[in-house]
């Protein structure tokens, strides 16, 4: 079934792929939640590997960097632009969704939403990183759903190097989830988001750390939740089942150990990825 551009000829079609986006290889977490929620649809990833992290630029850099890599999934015929990303999902999706005309969702509104829907005390944790952290992005999402809610946010920025260096169980990284963590443990949070791409991977340490009666929510399953959701709503499931879907890995670097901590992070072997250039 068709989906067609107000302003543009574009014809988007079901069995078109889904573009998803990340600052590096960290949104094939939500790519491996995608895979699982939508074992049928096509799938063309962009990491911009060659600018991680995005975790600590401006609002400006990450927003240029969104656009340029929206219009480059846009050429390759994507029907929705999922943004892996939760510091570009923070700062560039109102604008992504003004300028461009197809569906674009981010990972902060189906995080938030289930968060809401999970607290049973009113006190929601966040984590993220520095970027996603000072936008208030996920704050001003629950408060939106629910203004009695309270939100205790702290920024992580440590994770996200522990985990490209597969440092998941070790001590060190117990003892900076325990300092990061206090205080959200203090507060009384009984719900924590994991808001960023890597911290999926952290989560036995986090659950340790935060206690087992908190619920952690993962914004990458939320996302491809709310995926499904929406392609199902604009008529864009891809039922064709006789066809094996096609995954398309592409980076703008590529980076020393890619496909090992890549897969690390798809949970399964990394085929092949092209490198392109942006611009
Ligand atoms: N992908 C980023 C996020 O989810 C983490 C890595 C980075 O800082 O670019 O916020």
């Amino acid at each position: 079934m068709g989906f067609s551009l107000s302003n543009s000829s574009q014809k988007l079609s079901s069995d078109s792929p889904i573009g998803i986006f990340d600052s590096g290889i960290g949104g094939l977490t939500v790519v491996r939640q995608l895979i699982s929620e939508l074992p049928n649809e096509n799938l063309i990833y962009l990491g911009d590997s060659a600018r991680v992290p995005y975790g600590s630029k401006s609002s400006k850099a990450v927003i240029q960097f969104s656009i340029q890599i929206s219009n480059f999934l846009l050429k390759q015929n994507v029907k929705i632009i999922v943004v892996a990303c939760n510091t570009a999902s923070a700062k560039a999706l109102s604008i992504l969704k003004e300028k461009f005309q197809i569906p674009i969702i981010g990972v902060i509104e189906p995080a938030a939403k289930k968060a809401v829907e999970t607290t049973k005390n009113g006190k929601i944790g966040v984590i993220g990183t520095t970027g996603t952290i000072l936008s208030q992005a996920y704050f001003r999402e629950i408060q939106d759903l629910n203004p009695k809610i309270e939100v205790f946010s702290k920024a992580c920025p440590l994770f996200v190097p522990f985990v490209e260096e597969g440092w998941i169980e070790e001590e060190a990284t117990s003892l900076v989830a325990k300092k990061y963590l206090a205080e959200l443990v203090d507060a009384g949070i009984d719900t924590l988001i994991l808001g960023c791409t890597h911290y999926p991977l952290l989560k036995k340490v986090i659950q340790k750390e935060v206690g087992s009666s908190v619920i952690l929510i993962d914004s990458g399953h939320e996302t491809a939740i709310f995926a499904a959701k929406v392609l199902k709503e604009t008529n864009l499931l891809n039922f064709e089942k006789n066809v094996k879907p096609s995954q398309k890995y592409f980076l703008t670097d590529l980076p020393l150990k890619f496909t090992e901590v890549g897969s690390n992070f798809l949970g399964s072997k990394i085929e092949s990825v092209e490198q392109v250039s942006l611009d």
